[in-house]
């Protein structure tokens, strides 16, 4: 919650079940987004006069498919971003469509996380539920459906699914017909800060916003709207967001061309696995707490492809590993090789960009460890800014209140350049692991 200059007054957040069913499954009920959105906004507005709200914005996940019957009942849990069990539809979309055209009618090539290759996979895997599906949308706007009754999506949002026509920002007829599905199904398109509705949800009387996917609102949040600048997220993914005045049609398809949430374009790589590869370490590998020491460099290596990977590999086989122990290996080593595989791996995907970056500002959980912001200034060679609000939901409340605001900067950390030196020889070494392992995944 912002005032009328931005400043932030409250924020509350909420968490929810997120399930694995199968393998490279990945699952969230719709419903329970709905119910922490509800529980969030009373305890967020308590004590104040709710009529007093003006506006909410959402900054939400990106890509899920969440579909709806004709009496706008969720038919099934939504399939997730990170979910990667349509390695089937999305081969079949980049070979028999074919890259080249899915880029020409989208801007970008088909991913498992998309949303398209997932329409495929319920039409092949649950003829049921596509045949009752009246409707199909992104998880904000399944809540902005139900804070409005208007059915909207933003252009940033859209701009994953892999229907939408990036360089147009409006459906693609073309892809519609080779999904088997019809704009009738679908949202109308916004741009993220036109107004679509209004809720009286709590006594509100507000306006809502189209909102934007959380990538973009988070850019939108550290102000990352200009051509020559650089977000990095590490929230459970990794991302690197570059603005672009104009559309570009990537070199490197790896690299994600979407619409910006202030009226322009950008690129952006996606890693699946990024402060969550941290969480699993702690919660499940250590079973302490967040803050074991982070040692001295090493020859230890991880692969943080604990979800698969997105950027650069496209390869929903790939698996997490760990390489380089041996009896002297501490678990300061091993926290210290998470942390050094996902600036890797964050590496990788700004390798991609047109231009050379020297300057970032940086958000999401991942910023709460100081080792780990040297360590990613030290293998990126960039200067960090690292922020200090929340950048997607900071990023939602400003499209709503339709303002800009320079992002408060907690800390600013430098490049070793000794440091940037011997990273650059153990990325070498790192870029030589995933080829290696390549068959061992996909016979596996
Ligand atoms: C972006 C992506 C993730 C999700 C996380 O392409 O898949 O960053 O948006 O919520």
């Amino acid at each position: 919650m912002i005032d009328e200059s931005a400043a932030i007054l409250k924020t509350v957040s909420k968490e929810y079940p997120l399930s694995f069913p199968h393998p490279n499954w990945s699952e969230q009920n719709p419903e329970d987004w709905w119910n922490a959105t509800v529980d969030g906004l009373r305890e967020l507005t308590d004590g104040v006069d709710q009529a007093q709200i003006k506006a909410l914005g959402v900054g939400g996940q990106m890509h899920g498919l969440v579909m709806l019957d004709e009496n706008d009942s969720v038919l099934r849990p939504a399939i997730l971003w990170n979910d990667t069990r349509t390695g089937k539809e999305t081969d079949w979309l980049n070979s028999v469509i074919g890259q080249e055209k899915l880029q020409a009618l989208t801007g970008n090539i088909a991913f498992a996380g998309f949303t398209a290759p997932k329409i495929l996979w319920v039409k092949e895997n649950e003829p049921d539920v596509f045949a009752k599906c009246r409707k199909i949308c992104l998880p904000k706007d399944y809540l902005n459906y139900k804070l409005t009754g208007v059915f909207a999506t933003d252009v940033s949002d859209a701009s994953g699914t892999l229907y939408f026509d990036v360089e147009n920002r409006t459906w693609s007829q073309e892809m519609l017909a080779i999904l088997g599905i019809d704009e009738s199904q679908l949202p109308k398109v916004f741009e993220s800060g036109a107004v679509i509705g209004r809720t009286d949800l709590l006594g509100m009387n507000a306006a809502v916003v189209a909102g934007a996917g959380d990538n973009a609102a988070a850019a939108i949040g550290t102000n990352t709207v200009s051509e020559g600048q650089c977000n990095i997220s590490l929230g459970t993914s990794g991302t690197v967001f570059i603005p672009t005045d104009r559309y570009v049609k990537t070199a490197n398809p790896a690299l994600h061309s979407f619409c910006h949430a202030n009226g322009k374009y950008h690129l952006m790589g996606c890693i699946l696995s990024a402060a969550s590869c941290n969480k699993w370490l702690n919660e499940v590998v250590f079973e302490s707490d967040y803050r074991v020491g982070c040692g001295a460099e090493n020859d230890v290596f991880f692969l943080p492809y604990l979800s698969g990977e997105r950027c650069p590999h496209n390869d929903g086989d790939a698996k997490g590993a760990f390489l380089g122990l041996t009896h002297a290996t501490t678990r300061e080593d091993l926290q210290r090789a998470v942390l050094e595989g996902v600036s890797f791996a964050i590496k990788d995907c700004l390798a991609l960009c047109p231009n050379e970056i020297k300057k970032a500002t940086v958000c999401g959980g991942g910023t709460k460890s100081k080792a780990w912001m040297q360590i990613l200034a030290d293998v990126l060679g960039v200067e960090l800014n690292v922020i200090e609000n929340e950048g997607p939901a900071y990023g939602g409340a400003l499209l709503a209140a339709g303002t800009a605001h320079e992002p408060v900067i907690e800390t600013t950390v430098s490049p070793d350049p000794a440091m940037t030196a011997l990273y650059e020889k153990k990325y070498a070494k790192y870029r030589q692991l995933y080829p290696l392992l390549k068959p061992f995944y996909k016979e596996n």
